[in-house]
């Protein structure tokens, strides 16, 4: 009886021991189909690199927030060098909008040409400041971000619902690095991050715990409601709309509060967003170019050609 059993169990063994493997088999089989891209580009033979080839989820571009950056800029001898630094690095940001706003009291034809080769999409504005406020120590581009501020709102007034969009300041002298724009893209309202080269510190930066700010790391004036320079963040459009009478404002600001009088008007410091890995990683520099050397240059013009600096 034993001998019996022993070699039935002998002969169904084999048997057993296939049907595991093919189960086994078709099981590791089965999420194949979901891994292969949707492109189609694997196994085709094209050759195309992995990262080339677009991510399955990514939104189509139109679909993107447009960034909308208000650049205040005035007459100098670097002026038009600092704009192509800027256009060259915003001439490789997806949807971009330049609103370039002079402290002039008419467009000059340098912007003008240049904003005609600029190559990417721009609104040309401008606004000077009065005399009484060109002094040292008082802020600087007040009206010409408010020129700005005032152009994007008049553009969505009559454009029900407003396409998703994010505002924010560029200096023309600042440093801005590609991964800003990723990271600024997201904002749902008011987000933050740090900034490099400024406040008389290699950086300063919000400082983050459990994913909201609870302070500043700044040295200058840790007082203020939102320590933080005119570089270091970003506001939805949809925030700008519902707030339409947030302006930088000259009468009752002191200097260096620019950016809290105006964060103040439209956010609190428990609602920011913070950025670049919890304000962790420096994406944008206060950078400032130095004044140039024109001792050399004659005081009536001697060269046999006009050329534009
Ligand atoms: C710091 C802040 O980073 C600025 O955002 C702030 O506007 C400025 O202080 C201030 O004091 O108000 P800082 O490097 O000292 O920046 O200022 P600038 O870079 O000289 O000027 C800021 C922006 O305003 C620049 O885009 C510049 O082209 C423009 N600007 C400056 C004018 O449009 N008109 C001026 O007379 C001076
Ligand atoms: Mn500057």
């Amino acid at each position: 009886m034993k001998s019996l059993l022993f070699s039935r169990f002998l002969l169904l063994l084999p048997w057993v021991l296939i049907v595991i493997i093919v189960l086994d088999i078709d099981s590791s089989r089965a999420p194949l189909p979901a891994r292969a891209p949707r492109g189609g580009a694997a196994g085709s033979g094209e050759p195309r690199s992995a990262a080339a080839r677009p991510p399955p989820q990514r939104r189509p571009e139109a679909a993107l927030p447009t960034i909308y950056a208000i650049t205040p800029t005035y007459s100098r001898p670097v002026q038009k060098a600092e704009l192509t630094r800027l256009a060259n690095t915003f001439r490789q940001v997806a949807r971009l909008h330049w609103i370039l706003v002079e402290d002039a009291a008419a467009r000059s034809e340098l912007v003008t040409r240049f904003v005609a080769g600029a190559g990417l999409p721009c609104t040309h504005l401008h606004v000077p400041t009065p005399r009484r406020y060109k002094r040292p120590g008082l802020p600087r581009a007040t009206e010409q971000r408010n020129a700005g501020l005032a152009w994007l709102r008049q553009r969505h007034q009559h454009l029900p619902p407003p396409q998703p969009g994010v505002l924010f300041f560029a200096d023309d002298d600042n440093t801005y690095s590609l991964e800003l724009f990723q990271e600024m893209r997201t904002t749902r309202k008011v987000s933050v991050w740090p900034v490099g080269l400024v406040g008389g510190r290699r950086y300063e930066r919000p400082v983050v715990e459990n994913g909201k700010v609870v302070g500043w790391y700044t040295g200058w004036r840790a007082d203020r409601p939102f320590a933080i320079d005119m570089a270091g963040f970003a506001v939805s459009l949809q925030v700008i709309l519902s707030h339409p009478k947030a302006v930088f404002k000259r009468r009752g600001s002191q200097p260096g509060m620019q950016e809290s009088d105006f964060l103040k008007q439209i956010t609190t410091v428990e609602e920011l967003e913070p950025k670049a890995n919890n304000c962790t990683k420096v994406l944008v520099w206060h950078t400032r170019t130095e004044k140039v050397n024109l001792a050399n240059e004659p005081k009536y013009h001697l060269d046999t050609v006009t050329i534009e600096v």
